[in-house]
């Protein structure tokens, strides 16, 4: 069996990593690696911490990018990497414009589409935006359906996707975290001193990322807004925030957040020392999908700066809260924290680290 694995931006490679292993030590599957590109300096240590070599790599990231061109220069590179591999299963992951435009790619060549987290609907086609309407456009076009939880595969079952199709998996970034907890013993010597520092001493620190589409502009002001305030008012409080590459986020946060000594700002961090960062904080605060589901799996609770999440399984389990990019809304929560402490939560709701396995079985039972 020939599948070609496709991805392109950072949450992709984490999530697709475990999968690609254990693709590649199966016999029975050939298997080829397509890296669109989409990110670059952000996917490049992933694939390294992973030790992944992209058989293709589309290269397509341009600094300020929009959504046609992403779309569109993908769209052309899968045409010649079909055509050359002619493979019987494209794989893609989730809700980026990589995994649309490489669905649309494999339809229009005529070949099959396995969605990998599929299933996830927050009701809402503008939030996220445009990763609701990405979701749903795949699912139109696949034919097998790797669902993380019950309630992903009952969202499609309920649009009409034949329950034959469907494979109820657990989430690849809990296979992609115990992957990677194994081998995180502390930071690396890329993570800045000062932000190492943080850090140390039982100190409570505050661990936050931002980059949603639709929290561009007012909503980044905001969050940023809420930060200069929670870290006047708490000189304890150490507030650590790896900033995300896209200059619509760079220019807010390193404008609005540069001058204060409790705010230490970061380049992205390699995965590793990101999860320990996870690890090490009391508080994650972000908008983030796939921290969403690894804070829960660590025993950290999250603040997601979002009105609604195609996650709501770590919500009722109390490890999650929703925020919005609202200022009042995001000091409120985090006071909270920092006054009562809040429980942590012990289940994990996004699988057994196994996911990948049940996949790669799936494919070969069906291929
Ligand atoms: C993309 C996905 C989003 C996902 C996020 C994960 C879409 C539409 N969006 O959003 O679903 O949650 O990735 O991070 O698919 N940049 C760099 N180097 C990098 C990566 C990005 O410089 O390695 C800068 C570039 O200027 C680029 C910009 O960030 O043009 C935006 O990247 P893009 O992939 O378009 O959007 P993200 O916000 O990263
Ligand atoms: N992550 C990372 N370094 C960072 C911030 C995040 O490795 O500095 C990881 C994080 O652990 C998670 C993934 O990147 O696995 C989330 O990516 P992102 O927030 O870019 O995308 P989303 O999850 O929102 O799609």
């Amino acid at each position: 069996m020939k599948v070609l694995t496709v991805f392109g931006t950072r949450p992709e490679a984490i999530k697709m990593a475990p999968l690609v292993k254990v693709l590649h030590d199966s016999p029975a599957v050939e298997q080829k690696v397509c890296s669109t590109g989409q990110h670059r300096e952000m996917l490049e240590p992933i694939m390294s911490f992973f030790d992944i070599e992209a058989d293709f790599n589309l290269d397509i990231m341009q600094p300020g990018q929009d959504l046609t061109d992403i779309t569109s220069r993908i769209l052309l590179g899968m045409r010649g990497v079909l055509q050359e591999f002619q493979p019987d299963w494209v794989l893609v992951h989730g809700d980026t414009t990589t995994a649309l435009a490489a669905t649309l790619a494999a339809f229009y060549a005529g070949v099959k589409v396995g969605h990998v987290e599929a299933g996830l609907r927050t009701g809402s086609l503008y939030a996220p935006f445009p990763e609701e309407a990405n979701r749903l456009l795949v699912d139109r076009l696949a034919s097998a359906y790797f669902a993380p939880t019950q309630r992903n595969a009952d969202n499609l079952l309920r649009e009409g996707v034949a329950s034959s199709r469907i494979l109820i998996t657990g989430n690849t970034v809990v296979d992609a975290l115990l992957w990677a907890t194994e081998k995180v013993k502390g930071f690396s010597e890329q993570v800045p001193s000062g932000i190492q520092t943080a850090f140390e001493n039982n100190a409570r620190v505050l661990l936050v990322t931002g980059h949603r589409r639709e929290n561009f502009g007012k909503g980044f002001r905001q969050i940023c807004a809420a930060l200069r305030t929670l870290a006047g008012r708490f000189p304890d409080l150490n507030i650590v925030y790896p900033v995300h590459l896209n200059p619509q986020v760079q220019k807010p946060v390193l404008e609005y957040l540069s001058d204060l000594p409790n705010i230490l700002l970061a380049a992205p961090m390699e995965y590793p020392d990101f999860v320990f960062a996870m690890k090490s904080s009391g508080l994650i605060l972000t908008d983030s999908g796939g921290i969403q589901e690894e804070a829960p799996s660590l025993g950290k609770p999250v603040l997601v700066m979002r009105d609604t999440t195609e996650r709501p399984e770590a919500l009722e389990a109390g490890a999650v809260q929703l925020v919005g990019a609202d200022e009042d809304r995001i000091v409120a929560a985090v006071e909270n924290w920092w006054t009562d402490k809040p429980l942590v939560m012990a289940a994990n709701p996004y699988g057994d680290g196994q996911s990948s396995s049940r996949i790669s079985d799936y494919l070969l039972n069906n291929g």
